[in-house]
Formats: structure tokens, sequence, C-alpha cells
């Protein structure tokens, strides 16, 4: 059963890293930084999951590597600019000096605006499915990613340190810093993989709590892992006094909760019996992932 998930896994990010590896980024300094943060070291979470939704609702993945891969744009993009000195100020990502530290904050700023420009370039491309079908997801990605979204719960985030944050605050910022790009990607794969609004919803669900869950990892990896490992700098939440949920519940009650959330995403997957193999492993990956 492991080795059949990381088989998959491994099919899935084999396509994104083909698809990301085609984009001409080279020629000027501007697409050379977009190209070192984009390239190696990023596990691919976001567009394989919009992967597996693609196939667990009866579409062809094949079909979608664009527009999977352009969530790791939008991912990439935001990386860069987290790990800016006016946010989390880290000097590492996927395990090399971050974009900024490599190009000067000038250009680490431009390759994340280029970064998300692009992908709604790629989003935009035509494709044989209906243009309303096409429209939603790009609407509900700009959505995800925006400022009721994603740069939402990094405002909050940012402009937290230091506060005392409650429990409920924090979940409110993990569904929106990090849920809400991967309720988006499940949604994009759904949506593209001519999902029904029923299923739509019970992937969303799922999506819901996985993101929750992905964050809480997160945290606790920012506690327990090795900068090595983690390819970025451990230990970077306290130094920055961010609130989270080792720093409210402990480490055993940050795990203890992360695994009730994989098990809430769990059940959202029943509906689709053994189709949902994947994306059951998926949430156990999320949790036990170690970087
Ligand atoms: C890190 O994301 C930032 C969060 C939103 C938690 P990932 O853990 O997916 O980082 P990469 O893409 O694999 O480097
Ligand atoms: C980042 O959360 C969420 C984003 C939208 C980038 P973190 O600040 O915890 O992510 P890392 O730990 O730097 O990857
Ligand atoms: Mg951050
Ligand atoms: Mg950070
Ligand atoms: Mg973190």
């Amino acid at each position: 059963m492991v080795n059949k998930f990381r088989q998959k896994y491994e099919y899935y990010q084999s396509l994104i890293e083909d698809y990301l590896n085609s984009l001409p980024l080279k020629g000027n300094l501007l697409a050379e930084s977009m190209a070192y943060s984009l390239m190696g070291g990023g596990k691919r979470f976001r567009p394989v999951l919009a992967l597996a939704c693609v196939e667990l609702v009866g579409g062809q993945p094949k079909e979608f590597v664009r527009e999977a891969s352009a969530l790791e744009l939008i991912h990439t993009y935001s990386l860069i600019h987290d790990d800016l000195p006016a946010m989390d100020n880290d000097d590492f990502r996927r395990g090399k000096p971050s974009n900024h530290k490599k190009f000067g904050e000038a250009a680490a700023i431009l390759a994340g605006d280029a970064l998300l420009t692009y992908s709604f370039e790629l989003l935009a491309q035509p494709l044989d499915i209906s243009p309303a079908k096409q429209l939603r997801v790009i609407r509900e990605t700009a959505q995800a990613a925006g400022w009721q979204g994603m740069v939402e719960g990094q405002v909050l985030d940012t402009l937290g340190n230091g506060q005392h944050k409650t429990l409920q605050e924090i979940e409110n910022v993990h569904k929106k810093k990090t849920g809400a790009l991967l309720i988006a990607s499940a949604r994009l794969g759904a949506i593209l993989g001519g999902g029904t609004e029923f299923e739509i919803e019970k992937i969303t669900k799922y999506a819901e709590y996985l993101g929750l869950a992905f964050q809480i990892q997160d945290d606790i990896l920012d506690v327990v892992g090795e900068s090595e490992t983690i390819g970025k700098p451990a230990g970077s939440d306290q130094k920055l006094a961010k609130s989270t949920y080792p720093s409210l519940l402990g480490l055993d009650g940050a795990r203890e909760h992360l695994a009730k959330t994989i098990n809430q995403a769990k059940e959202q997957m029943e509906y689709f019996g053994t189709k949902a193999e994947f994306l059951l492993a998926l949430a156990d990956y999320a949790a036990e992932r170690n970087y």
C-alpha cells in the first residue's frame, strides 16, 4: 500500500516536473530567478492533489498537467515572498539560499509577481472543456490565492507575530494561508475532471481538513525538524514569536489535533469507496511527512 502510494505520487510528480521543466524560464535575470525557486526541492503537493482529484472523479490527469502545475507557480511565489525580510525573514528554502539571498530583494519580489501572473496565463490557455468551466476554475483559483484567501492568511499571520492568538484564530489563519490554495487545488482537479457538484463538495470538505492538517504538521516540523531535512530554517516560528498549534497546545496536543483532523479529512472520502485509496494515503502523508 505504502509503495503503491509512493509510485503514484512519483508518477504525478514526474508529469509536473516535466511540464515545469518545459517552461521557457531562461535568458534574463528575472526568468532565472523564477526558475531558481520553482525547480528542485518542492514536494509538488498542490498539483499532485489536483491531479489525484481529476482521477478520483474519472478524468484523465494527463490532460490537466498545465493547470495543476500553474498552482505550483502560485505556491512558489508565496514562498518567495514569505521568506522576505519584511515577512518571515528566512534565509533558506527548499535546501538552498532563499530567492532574495541569491538574487536580492527587488528581484525576489518581482520573481514572485511574475510567477503569480504567469500562473494565470497558463490557466487561461485554450483548453478542451467548456469556457464556463474553465472560467470557474480561474475565478476560484484567483479568489483562493487572493485578498480573502491566501494573501489574507499571510496578512493575519505576519501582522500577528508576537500576539497571542486563540486556537480559533490560529485555525482561521491556517485555513486561509495554507488551506485556501489546497482547497482550490482539489477543486480545480474535481471541476476539470468532470466531477458532479456533490463530488466537488465532498472533495472540498476533504481538502479543508487536509489544508489545516498540512499546516499543523508544518508547524510541528518547525519545532522538531532539522533544517537540513526540512530545507528551511527550523525554529523560524519561535524566532518570530508566532502563535502555532505546538506553541498553544504543546507538541503532544498539536499531534493529537493533527491526528483528529486527518481522520476528519478521511471521513469525507467514504463516498468514493476504494477509488479514494490514494487520497486517503495522501492525508496520512500530509501528517507523517518529515519535510
Ligand atoms: C510550505 O509548503 C509552506 C506551507 C504552506 C506550509 P510545502 O511544505 O508544500 O513546501 P514545498 O513546496 O514542498 O517546498
Ligand atoms: C507559509 O506558512 C504559508 C504560505 C502561504 C507561504 P509558513 O511561513 O509556516 O511556511 P514556511 O514554514 O516558511 O514554509
Ligand atoms: Mg510565513
Ligand atoms: Mg515562513
Ligand atoms: Mg512554517
